[in-house]
């Protein structure tokens, strides 16, 4: 079962499972308090979900084709490498992290990684 870690706590969940569903299923959230009530509720069109993950290159789905849309419209930058938290299905350990802003969006400038070439792209 993967473990998620998230806030100095520590979720598991079901192979598969969405990383919004499995981190509201343990009390936590993806969104910033302000954007608990105003989203999407998992629609992959408001952006307030974005967080930072990391793991295994397996641990996560490459980015869905709206994910990658809903992360090019401002204030998202492609270049951050956010992930949207009800558009990945969780498969090995995370560490997860929500920056600063109501998207989540304020990622320091050392932390955005390059984006990738478009032939590194997985097609859902
Ligand atoms: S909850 Fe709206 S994009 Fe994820």
């Amino acid at each position: 079962m993967p473990e998620i870690r998230f806030q100095g706590r520590i979720a598991v969940c079901e192979p598969g499972r969405r990383l919004r569903d499995a981190l509201l299923d343990a009390g936590m959230s993806p969104h910033h308090p302000a954007a608990s009530v105003l989203n999407c509720h998992g629609l992959g069109t408001c952006g307030t979900c974005a967080v930072a993950i990391e793991g295994a290159p397996d641990a996560v789905d490459p980015p869905t084709r709206r994910e990658r849309w809903r992360l090019r419209v401002p204030p998202h930058r492609p270049e951050s490498g956010l992930r949207l938290a009800c558009q990945c299905r969780v498969k090995g350990d995370l560490v997860v992290t929500k920056h600063g802003g109501f998207w989540g969006q304020r990622v320091e400038r050392s932390e955005v990684v390059s984006e990738p070439r478009s032939e590194d792209r997985l097609q859902p």
